[in-house]
Formats: structure tokens, C-alpha cells, sequence
């Protein structure tokens, strides 16, 4: 569904990608995993179209998409949860989520989206008219994971969702994608907590300094010795 070939990118002169490739087919939960400053959200930028790729290809659903404009790209069924979810302080849980279903098409379908919404997330519909802000940080990231799902996308991409959160917290949302991808969505999940998540990932990657230098199914990668060593500090 994602084929992510050969991916270079950088800021200004300071390269951060150096040819990373990876793939996620339909239906999967592909876990990228990395330390701080590895390029995870560099390479989510390229895919989601808000940072121009220098080199390589990044192909959805047969289509190459590369060049795209990010509105194009979410037009196209690719929905991102960003890293610190990018909330409007003032604006209410509810039009939060209608912002989520802005493109045309998904907006014939806002209604049942909104009810699916809360069906997903309750805490969400009792708080339905409060403001972002007022939200817990793991309502918060509830809330954009909701957010997300209202432009009915093909390819859920979550960046570091736990980051920041009481760990209590962080198991609930880990529960929810859970339950997402039971409902038949395909996700790309950034992560640095990996113990919680390789077991429920179908395959990884491990991206370092902007290369890819691992890969294999969330198991393999769960016992493998340099991963146990450099994010799980066994
Ligand atoms: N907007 C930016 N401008 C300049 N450098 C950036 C920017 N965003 C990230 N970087 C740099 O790119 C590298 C990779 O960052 P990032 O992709 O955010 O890593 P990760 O998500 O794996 O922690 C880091 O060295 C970071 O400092
Ligand atoms: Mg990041």
C-alpha cells in the first residue's frame, strides 16, 4: 500500500535521511522505531507531503505521490496523528473532529463519522463541548487520533502517540490502536516505547541516523539482541 524507496531529505544543507526504504502492506501494523534525532518524523513529513523529498520515491496504493501537496496526499486516504498532536487551545472536541472531515470525501459521511467518533472514544462524546485545552493529555491524544480518523483514511499514521504521557495513559491509547486495526485500518506506527508495541506490530523497522539498519516481524525484533540493548536498556 506504502512503498517508501530510497529516501534522502534535508533541512536546508544538514541531511537527515540517507536512503531509507520501507514498505507497509494492507491491512498491517508496521512499527518505525528509532532514538530522538534518528529522522522518523523527517520521513513522516516526506510521506504526509509537508516536506519536499530530495531523492527517492514514495509510492500509495500504486500511485506515486512524492511530489504531492499534503492536502493531495490526505485527499488520497494518508491520515497523520503528528508528534504533541497539534491541537487548537480554544477550539471545542467537536469541532475538532468536523475539521478532521473537511475534504469532500468524507464530508457526505460527517455525520456517521462523528457517531463512529464517539462509539470509539465515549470520553470524547461526554466532553464533546470543551475546549482542547482543557483536555487531559491523554484525552488530547484520543482526541487526534479521532481527529484523524474522520477523513475515513486508508493509512493511519501515528508519530510517538505515547510520547509525554502517564504511562497508566499510554496503555489505553496502545489498547485503542489496537482496536483500530481490528476494525481493518492499516498503520504506520513511530515509536519509541517498544516494548508495548513490537509484540502487536506485524513488522518493523529500526531507522538510524536516516538509514534503515534493521527490519523484521515485531517479534524478531523484540528479541533481538541490539534493539533489547539500544531501546529497551536490558
Ligand atoms: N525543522 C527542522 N529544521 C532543521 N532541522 C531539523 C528540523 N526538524 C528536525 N531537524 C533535525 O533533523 C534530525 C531528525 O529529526 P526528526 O526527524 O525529528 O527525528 P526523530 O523524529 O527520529 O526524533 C535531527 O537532527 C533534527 O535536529
Ligand atoms: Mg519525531
Amino acid at each position: 500500500m506504502l512503498e517508501v524507496r530510497d529516501l534522502h531529505a534535508a533541512y536546508g544543507d544538514a541531511p537527515v535521511l540517507f536512503g531509507a526504504s520501507l514498505s507497509v502492506k494492507e491491512g498491517e501494523i508496521v512499527e518505525l522505531v528509532g532514538s530522538n534525532g534518528a529522522g522518523k518524523t523527517t520521513l513522516i513529513r516526506c510521506v504526509t507531503g509537508l516536506l519536499r523529498r530530495r531523492r527517492g520515491t514514495i509510492e500509495f496504493k500504486g500511485d506515486r505521490i512524492e511530489t504531492h501537496p499534503a492536502h493531495e496526499v490526505v485527499d488520497r486516504g494518508i491520515a497523520c496523528v503528528p508528534e504533541g498532536r497539534q491541537m487548537f487551545p480554544s477550539m471545542s472536541v467537536e469541532e475538532h473532529l468536523l475539521l478532521g472531515s473537511y475534504l469532500r470525501r468524507a464530508r457526505s459521511r460527517r455525520a456517521e463519522n462523528l457517531s463512529r467518533a464517539y462509539e470509539l472514544f465515549p470520553r470524547l462524546k461526554e466532553r464533546r463541548r470543551q475546549e482542547a485545552a482543557t483536555l487531559s493529555g491523554g484525552e488530547q491524544q484520543m482526541l487526534a487520533i479521532a481527529r484523524a480518523l474522520m477523513s475515513e483514511p486508508r493509512l493511519l499514521i501515528l508519530d510517538e502517540p505515547s510520547l509525554g504521557l502517564a504511562p497508566v495513559v499510554v496503555g489505553q491509547v496502545f489498547r485503542t490502536i489496537a482496536e483500530i486495526r481490528k476494525l481493518g485500518m492499516t498503520i504506520l506506527l513511530v515509536e519509541q516505547n517498544v516494548q508495548k508495541t513490537l509484540r502487536m506490530a506485524d513488522r518493523a523497522y529500526v531507522l538510524e541516523s536516516g538509514r534503515v539498519t534493521l527490519t523484521g516481524t515485531g517479534s524478531e525484533l523484540l528479541g533481538n539482541d541490539l534493539v533489547r540493548k539500544a531501546y529497551l536498556a536490558l
